[in-house]
Order: structure tokens, then sequence, then C-alpha cells
């Protein structure tokens, strides 16, 4: 059965929300702490080791309990329930979206077309178990007889950024085994890895959920060649294997059998490194903590399934998201993780979200009449505070953010660690509070700056603050953890396009670009300019010109 079509505009919950947002205009948060001495603790929430204080938004019990009544009123219930339980939810592509079962526990039973598909997903897990084990331990070898010392995932979009992002955020983790990711059709990018690539010692897992994107198989020829230079053609099945659901595209390849790993249909490419697409991820910190992963996302997975929606983080997020984008017209989000290991992080999210929920239509088709996916941005505080916090703080645009932050260090130090959050606890406690023109002139009195200097500086040093943010706090970056905060987004994805009656597990805006890049190429190729608008043909022949 499909999801259930409501305008989410026509919802009581989003008429009164409407309402609030005119009324709570002039209120700054600020004053609701001021009003309110329990505010920290009553728009906080505790699950496992993570902490979320939400009280640093522009929100009141009003707001939360009429976002809560919309999810009602949009049957967010009754579409978890069917997204667990394997309805084609994502009907233009006739699909279930069943990631969760990547990471069920083996005694679930999740049917997809009379199947139960966690023995499938449990019979591929045992394959990557045993195959991390051989080459991790040194016992499948290279066609010169040494054990693998590199490992290349070559693969682009869910193919790439899931398994990249992870294998950076658990570098602490690592083993012996040093990863590279290929993923632009750039020949920079290809031919850099190769110059610091001994053929003999490398393993290339080709992973690529269609085996027809144009940047994977270009990228794979071109490696596949360049091992031909100095291996034989029979010893490819030693060091190429693939990640696909096209099986004979991998075989024509030249992949064995028995080294393909399947993906399946209803793991969509931007939800997939629970599935073989992680083999890079088990290879480089080892099956046990792939398992932990899993384990992780899946205890978000039961959270989020089970929990009532007023202490569900999944549901709550994105509600916050609906206000911002929906009421105080903010359009974009910033995730900020204060840890340099989660350096993918946001450019992970970014396919997560704007390749979900980037929609136009509604699920009947029709045009929205409100604004549906924000766009995501971020990089690692504190760098990011001496890059875009300026814009953050003094700028014109409303940029509610989240703060990820870990308890505990992994690496021990201390000092460092303490550095590194009095700058994550101090960041949203100035873009909250701001600096009113009372305090910016006390502080310039006190600095023997004249009257008349003071005067014309006051505007700049003024902040208004009132800036959203979302503290995440978590004990440690752990395989587990790492997990569960992963699986936290995906959700929160989910319950989004929920809430906007749209679509989220297609991506059929990604495809124009790719037919005209294939028409093209063919023009480039051939050197027969075809007909284009005057601006692209201008640009082609500029190309071409000697
Ligand atoms: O860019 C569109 C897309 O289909 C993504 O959704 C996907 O993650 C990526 O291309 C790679 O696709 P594949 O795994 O089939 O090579």
């Amino acid at each position: 059965m499909s999801l259930q079509q409501t305008n989410p505009t026509t919802t009581n919950a989003w008429k009164q929300l409407a309402q609030l947002c005119k009324e709570q205009a002039p209120l700054h948060c600020k004053d609701l702490f001021r009003l309110d001495p329990s505010r920290a603790e009553k728009l906080s929430r505790e699950w496992g080791d993570f902490f979320i204080d939400f009280s640093k938004n522009r929100i009141t019990d009003d707001t939360v309990n009429l976002l809560l009544e919309l999810a009602r009123e949009m049957s967010l219930d009754d579409a978890i329930k069917k997204f667990f339980e394997g309805d084609v939810i994502n009907q233009t592509e006739g699909r279930a979206v069943l990631h969760t079962a990547l990471r069920a526990s083996q005694s679930e039973t999740i049917e997809h077309q009379g199947k139960n598909v966690v023995d499938d997903v449990y019979e591929v897990k045992e394959k990557i178990a045993s195959f991390c084990k051989s080459i991790i331990g040194g016992v499948w070898l290279g066609y010169s007889g040494k054990p693998f010392t590199d490992i290349v995932n070559i693969g682009i979009g869910g193919s790439d950024l899931g398994p990249y992002m992870v294998t950076e955020a658990l570098k602490y983790y690592r083993n012996h085994l040093n990863l590279h990711f290929v993923s632009n059709i750039d020949g920079d990018h290809v031919h850099e890895h190769l110059k610091r690539l001994n053929p003999e010692t490398t393993l290339f897992i080709i992973v690529s959920k269609s085996f027809t994107t144009q940047e994977t198989l270009g990228n794979a020829a071109t490696i596949k060649n360049w091992f031909l230079q100095t291996a034989a053609e029979e010893e490819i099945p030693k060091h190429f294997v693939a990640v696909s659901s096209n099986v004979s595209k991998a075989l024509e390849f030249g992949i064995a059998e028995a080294n393909i790993f399947p993906m399946w249909d209803w793991v969509g490419g931007r939800f997939s490194l629970w599935s073989a697409v992680g083999l890079s991820i088990a290879l480089g910190v080892g099956y046990e903590n792939f398992e932990l992963l899993l384990d992780g996302a899946h205890a978000m997975d039961v959270h989020f399934r089970d929990s009532p929606f007023n202490e569900n983080l999944p549901v709550l997020m994105a509600l916050l998201t609906v206000w911002y984008n929906n009421f105080l017209g903010a359009e974009t989000e910033a995730i900020i993780p204060y840890t340099q290991y989660l350096h993918r992080f946001s450019a992970y999210l970014q396919q997560g979200f704007m390749e979900s929920n980037g929609k136009r239509v509604d699920r009947a088709g029709k045009p929205v009449t409100y604004q549906t996916g924000t766009v995501i941005w971020g990089e690692p505080g504190t760098n990011a505070q001496h890059a875009f916090f300026q814009l953050m703080h003094q700028g014109t645009k409303l940029i509610p953010a989240d703060f990820i932050g870990f308890r505990r260090p992994l690496h021990g130090d201390k000092e460092h660690h303490d550095k590194l959050m009095a700058n994550f606890f101090a960041q949203t406690e100035a873009l909250m509070n701001g600096k009113s023109r009372e305090e910016a002139e006390i502080e310039l009195e006190k600095s023997n700056t004249s009257p008349e200097m003071i005067q014309a500086l006051l505007p700049f040093k003024e902040f208004p603050g009132n800036n959203p943010t979302t503290t995440i706090l978590i004990e440690k970056l752990t395989p587990h953890s790492l997990g569960a905060l992963i699986a936290m987004y995906e959700h929160k994805i989910f319950v989004q396009g929920v809430l906007w009656n749209i679509f989220s597990f297609d991506q059929w805006g990604v495809e124009l670009g790719k037919q005209l890049a294939t028409t093209i190429l063919d023009e480039i190729q051939s050197h027969t300019p075809g007909s284009h608008d005057t601006s692209t043909s201008q640009l082609i022949k500029k190309f071409f010109a000697k």
C-alpha cells in the first residue's frame, strides 16, 4: 500500500502554525530562557549515549505541540509502519525502501515479495565477513603472491560518499590497509591515485548498483588498462571485485561471479553504506567494527519506529526543519561536527537530503505550493568558525544549525579537547544570545576608545543573536554511535518527505544532465557539433578550437 496523500497546508496544525509564527515573530530565544528556567531541561532529550538540546531553537511549548499535531495529521505513524514493513513507498520506481533491513537482527522477519529479506542480508554479511578475513589476514594474495596493502573503491554518489565518509570518520579504528576512493570522471582523480599504487598489492572494488554509471565505468576501464600493463588478463578476478545488482554487466567486465556482492532494488544508493557497498568500510576497520556500525543504526531504527513523537529524535529534528523552512523562511541548514574525523559528514548528508527531498511536485504529481528540501551544508568546527561563521552571526540569513560534539576524545589529549569543546559551547551561546548595543558599548568604554569612535563602531559590534541551533552531544565517536547518528539523519529525511507529501526515494532530477552529457560526448568524440542553444553551442565550439 502506498503512502497517504495530504497537502500539509490544508491541515489545521499548518494553519495554526502560520498564525503562531506571526504571533511569535518578536520573541527572542534569550527571553524564552528568562521566562522559563526549566526550558533547557524541558527541551532536551536523552537517548542512549546521545544528549540532544533543542532549547536554543525558536520554539515554545505551543510550537512543539502544533508541530507534533502536524505529524499526526500527516499520518506519520502510518508512513513509518509502511516504511518498516516494506511497502512500495518508492512509488515512482515501484520499490520498497528497506535499508533498515540491512541492519535488522537475524531473528527478525521482513517480508518482501514473499521472501524474508533478512535471510539474504545475513548471507551477504557472511560473505563480506569471510572476504574481509582473507584480505585483512593476508590469505587472499595478489597476482605476484603478495598480500594486499591498498584498497580502491571505484564508485560515485551513494556508491562513494557513504563509504568514504565513514572510513574517514572511523580512521582511528583503521587497520593496515590503505583506502582510496576514486569517483570523479575528471582524469586527475584516478591518475593521481594510480601514481601511488602498486598493481601487485592493490584490490579494486567497483561499486555501482546499476553498473551503468558513466563515471564509475570510465574509471574502472582506465584502472583495468593500467592494471593490464603489468598483469595478465586472467589475474583480473584476483584484483577486481564488484558490488552491484547488475550481475551480467559485472561479469562482462571480467569480475568472477563469486566476487560479485549483490545489491537489492529495495536499497537506494544514498542509503546503501550498510550493504556490501560498505565493503571498503568493513575492510578498512575490520568486520567487527562494521557490525557495530550496523548495530548502532539498528538501535536508532528501533527508537524511531517505536518512540512517541515527542521523544523521537528524527521526528523532532524533521519537525524543526518544517518550522524553519516553511514558516520562518530559512532556506538552508548547516551541520557542523566538532571533530575532524567527520569532515565528510555534511557532504555525505547533502546527497541524502538534497537528492531525496529536492522535489517540486507532491505525491499526486502536482506542483507544490510550499517549500520542500533545504540546502544542506557545513564543515567541521573550529575551522568553520574562521570561514563562514561571520555570516551566521551577523549576516541577513536565518540558518538553523546542528552542532555535533563528543564528550570524550579518541586521542586522549585533554588539553586539545577542552579547547575544542569550549568553542563548541561558546558558538551556540553566542549565536543565541548575541551581543546587545549596551553590552558592546560597555566593552568599548573599557578599551579606552573615544566616545565618537564608540558611537561610530557600535552598529558593527552589535550581534542580534536569536540564531537557532540544536546541540547533539554524544559520549564518544565509535562505530556504534556513528551508525546511530547516520541513521538518525536518514530517518529525518524520511519524516521530512512525509510531512511535505513528496516522494523521497526517487531522483529523476539527476537524469537530464546525464542524458545530455551522453549526447554531447558523442558530438565531441565525432567532432560533429549538434544542435543546442547558442550559449551551449558556443562553449562546445570553444572546446573544439585548437
Ligand atoms: O546520481 C544519481 C545516482 O543514481 C545516485 O542516486 C547513486 O548513488 C549514484 O548515481 C551512483 O549510482 P550507481 O551505484 O548505480 O553507480
